[in-house]
């Protein structure tokens, strides 16, 4: 994380800082939020969180997103989830803990929390218990991205992703203004390596095996919404904003 003692906010320009500034007064009054997004891969999780995250004021924790960075930059972490993350099988419970232990204390997380991929056993959200007693804060609503698995491998196999950003695009649903480049920063985008029709079996089955009993796990407390994410993007939004006003 960049610190602000080693910067020269002079150095920093205006209007970032302004629009910063404008962002923090916005989010003063903002109510505190922890949510958990679930859903098998490719049923949204990703697309819907920058809305959210702009309109609660939250950070946004991808595990998934995390966990990639490590393997690009081959960081211990990284290399020890490889392996798993090829295959579309879960990395180990305490690799991830660990993640999104250290992630929630950022400054950024300060008015909550959008939990992405994480938990996705009933190990992990029972450590998760335990992490938000020890804070004494406990989680909100947990939005379940509900769909038939059929859906699935076009939204997938037609899915390009810009890496450092986490910014994804579809070819048919959500086309870049230039195909192959993103439309921020004009860098290129890529395919992730799990994004195949191989690999998406195991991956829908961890979900099925191993996440599907986390919905039932918060379902026990009254905390889901589920969602009709087989719906456009635009109507899929409006349902989780009607599910956290
Ligand atoms: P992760 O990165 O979390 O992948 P995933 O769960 O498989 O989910 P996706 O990112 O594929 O789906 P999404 O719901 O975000 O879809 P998106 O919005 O992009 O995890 C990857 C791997 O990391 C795991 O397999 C595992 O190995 C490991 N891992 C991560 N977390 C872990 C954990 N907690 N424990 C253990 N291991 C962990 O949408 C997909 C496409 O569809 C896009 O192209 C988009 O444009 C399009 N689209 C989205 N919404 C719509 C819509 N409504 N209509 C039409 N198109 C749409
Ligand atoms: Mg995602």
């Amino acid at each position: 994380m960049a610190s602000i003692a080693n910067m020269d906010l002079a150095d920093v320009p205006s209007l970032d800082l302004m629009t910063e500034l404008l962002r923090r007064m916005k989010c003063a009054n903002k109510p505190e939020k922890r949510l958990i997004l679930v859903g098998p891969p490719g049923s949204g999780k990703g697309t819907q969180s920058p809305f959210i995250k702009d309109e609660y004021c939250l950070c946004h924790l991808a595990t998934g997103d995390m966990l990639r960075a490590a393997v690009a930059a081959k960081t211990p972490l990284g290399v020890k989830a490889k392996e798993a993350m090829d295959k579309g099988e879960l990395v180990s419970d305490d690799l991830v803990v660990g993640i999104i232990d250290e992630a929630i204390k950022k400054p950024s997380c300060q008015k909550g929390f959008i939990l992405d991929g994480f938990p996705r056993t009933v190990t992990q959200a029972q450590k998760l218990d335990e992490m938000l007693e020890k804070k004494g804060t406990k989680i909100d609503k947990v939005l379940d991205f509900a769909i038939d698995d059929s859906i699935l491998e076009e939204r997938i196999t037609g899915r390009w992703m810009h890496p450092s950003s986490g910014r994804s695009y579809h070819t048919k649903f959500a086309p870049p203004k230039v195909p192959g480049v993103d439309d921020v920063t004009g860098e290129p985008l890529i395919q992730r390596k799990d994004d195949n029709a191989e690999v998406l079996k195991s991956r829908l089955d961890a979900f099925h095996r191993q996440t599907q009993p986390v919905i039932d796990y918060y379902m026990k407390r009254g905390v889901v919404n589920k969602l009709h994410a087989e719906k456009p993007a635009k109507e899929v939004a409006i349902e989780i904003q009607k599910a956290l006003s």
